[in-house]
């Protein structure tokens, strides 16, 4: 055996089996390779918000003096101004590098290797991700046709086996879709006997969050973030409403130092500064409906309606991917995801007004 395949062997067995994660290709870099300046690139694939983050934001980042310091490893400040958004007591909240590190985190306090965990495709990529990085076992239990979850086959899932399912992922509203879950059928999965993790990352293009069910459930976990309604992606600042005795076990594995001085300054000035984001989810809405309606006119277009920041489209008649191929190289960028379940698809961000005629006028002569 070649010293390096002795070495090799000492990978954990999942992460050698695991098949890569395709990271979104740095703005400079798109930019060179497309050889269109950054400035002039639309970039509408990943559900970023396109008004950015608050001016104050800024000024918050700018004025802010201990970036020297360690951060506070409980965020009390930020915890504490959440708890006043969302009506939910402060020691029901962790705040996380982003809702990705909570998803990690979750899955990392209850799946052992071999665990299973229920994924509801289409949907977020993260969820099988850190359940396989964590040795877990993902079972997916597809959604419908029009995108809906399929309960009776959750419940069927969640029940089986004499090792059942630890933790149930569900995203409202729904990436890639945009769909939000019905009152009926959250109650329906909270009676099963596992995690239900409620992703509510778009919930403010949406309304109408669950994060006080958590105060009547031992069994549901509620994630939110900046990262889209608050235009702090970059920043990495997502926070999770949990039970108290999942926080107690969750404070013992989260890294002390997880969300730091200027994503956490970022996340309250922008806490501050509701109203004029407000503004921004509300322009985003709009023209959230203005794209619906200008996408439904193409032929080869067939859009989902979406409560979120982004429309999905099936594409008729021609190839989705050669589709989001024309349109990078005009400098719009847009999600084709190369999966079984959405092979015919795009999802398109919402994005400014002027971005949106930019985009139709792309697809016209595409
Ligand atoms: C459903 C869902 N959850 C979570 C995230 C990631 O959130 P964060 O940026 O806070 O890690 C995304 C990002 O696209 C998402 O679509």
């Amino acid at each position: 055996m070649s010293t390096e395949t002795l070495y090799k062997n000492l990978i954990r067995p999942n992460i050698a089996d695991m098949a890569p994660y395709t990271p979104i290709v740095p703005f400079d870099v798109l930019s060179k390779r497309l050889g269109i300046p950054a400035e002039d690139i639309i970039k509408l694939d990943a559900n970023e918000n396109p008004y950015g983050p608050a001016p104050s934001v800024y000024r918050a980042l700018a004025d802010e003096k201990d970036y020297h310091i360690y951060p506070d490893p409980d965020s009390t400040a930020l915890r504490q101004a959440l708890s006043e958004y969302t009506g939910i007591d402060a020691t029901h909240i962790i705040a996380g590098q982003g809702a990705d590190e909570l998803i990690d985190l979750i899955v990392r306090l209850f799946v052992t290797p071999g665990d299973a965990v229920i994924n509801c495709p289409p949907t977020f990529g993260m969820y099988r991700f850190d359940t396989e990085l964590n040795g877990g076992k993902i079972i997916d239990v597809e959604r419908k046709a029009d995108f809906s979850l399929d309960i009776e086959t959750i419940v069927e899932t969640a029940t089986r086996g004499n090792r059942p399912p630890k933790i149930l992922f569900i995203t409202s509203p729904n990436n890639p879709d945009g769909s939000v879950l019905r009152d009926a059928c959250l109650q329906r999965l909270l009676q099963l006997p596992l995690i239900v993790v409620l992703d509510e990352a778009y919930i403010e293009f949406a309304g109408g969050s669950r994060a006080d069910w958590v105060l009547e459930r031992e069994n549901l976990i509620v994630l939110r973030t900046f990262s889209k309604w608050a235009g702090l992606a970059g920043l990495r600042v997502g926070y999770g409403i949990f039970p108290h005795w999942i926080i107690s076990h969750l404070l013992k594995i989260k890294q002390p130092y997880n969300v730091n001085v200027a994503g956490s300054a970022a996340a309250l000035a922008s806490l501050a500064d509701i109203r004029y984001l407000q503004e921004n989810i509300k322009k985003i809405v709009e023209e959230r409906e203005q794209l619906y309606f200008a996408l439904r006119n193409f032929d080869f277009l067939e859009p989902y309606p979406s409560q979120a920041n982004f429309i999905l489209s099936r594409v008729v008649g021609r190839d989705a991917a050669g589709l989001k191929a024309a349109l990078a190289e005009r400098g719009i960028l847009i999600r084709y995801f190369n999966t079984p379940l959405l092979q015919d698809h795009v999802r398109i961000s919402v994005g400014k007004p002027s971005q949106t005629s930019a985009l139709l006028d792309a697809l016209e002569s595409s």
